[in-house]
């Protein structure tokens, strides 16, 4: 029997340490006042491609030793940036599952089970990009409180709309995340080969947080599949509503990535 305990089982939105007022303060979330650069004076690697044409160099799965270089300041941004803007796109795939939950799984109690599966996963998302940010200090996106509430509309409307519509979110979203986790996972991994040739090695950091976050592009392309399994293309208006979600997430991406 699928879990009656979904809905109490709020996820932490912001770091445990901060009280309730400080979660929905932009300012509160600013740990450290930074004011990077521009995104776009950097040349980011195509997401387009497939993730089976990654590079794959050969330090990613082998421990590395203490020959490190400190990161540049230049990719200390990318990360920064990076970062914040997938703790936020968690945020709001928690968000959109929590408000879709209780509609689609009153109108369809066989769905019941994968909401809850995809919002443990979006859960733990959210947990593990929380933690990054905490230890490294890095503001969250000041425009949390709209992400909120825009997440939390967006959940709504969609499960209200009935299954295939709340498929459609999901296939809309993960499509954009995907992509967006596909150029993340293609420069950290030229980084990579980057330092590899240079004969320097991985920070055991950075190593292991490429593999968390492949294995979390992953479940969103999952998440994409059952979308599409569960008949995310017969919502009515399809093109419509997955094309101003895309658009959408594509903004908050952007938005995210500097603010
Ligand atoms: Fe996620
Ligand atoms: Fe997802």
């Amino acid at each position: 029997m699928a879990s009656a305990s979904f809905l109490p089982r709020a996820p932490t939105f912001a770091s445990p340490s901060l009280p309730l007022k400080s979660r929905l303060t932009p300012r509160a979330f600013q740990l450290r006042a930074r004011h990077a650069p521009p995104m776009h004076s950097r040349t980011l690697i195509s997401s387009a491609a497939p993730p089976s044409t990654e590079p794959k160099p050969d330090s990613l799965h082998r421990p590395q030793g203490a020959r490190q270089k400190p990161l540049s300041a230049e990719q200390k941004r990318f990360l920064d940036s990076a970062l914040r803007v997938n703790h936020a796109g968690e945020l709001a795939a928690t968000l959109i599952y929590t408000a879709q939950s209780p509609p689609i799984n009153k109108a369809y109690p066989h769905l019941r089970p994968l909401m809850k599966h995809m919002y443990d996963q979006e859960a733990g998302h959210f947990q593990y990009f929380n933690g990054i940010l905490a230890k490294h200090r890095i503001r969250p996106t000041a425009m949390y409180p709209a992400w909120y509430a825009a997440a939390s509309l967006l959940g709504w409307s969609t499960g209200v709309m009935g299954r295939e519509a709340a498929m459609a979110c999901t296939e809309a979203v993960e499509t954009e995340i995907g992509e967006h986790y596909n150029g993340q996972v293609r420069e950290l991994l030229a980084w990579f080969k980057d330092i590899e040739d240079r004969g320097e090695e991985i920070g055991e950091e950075l190593r292991t947080m490429v593999i968390e976050i492949r294995k979390i592009r992953d479940e969103e392309l999952e998440h994409l599949d059952h979308a599409v399994e569960n008949d995310a293309k017969e919502a009515n208006p399809y093109e419509l509503l997955t094309g101003v979600i895309r658009w959408g997430c594509r903004g908050a991406i952007a938005i995210s990535e500097k603010v």
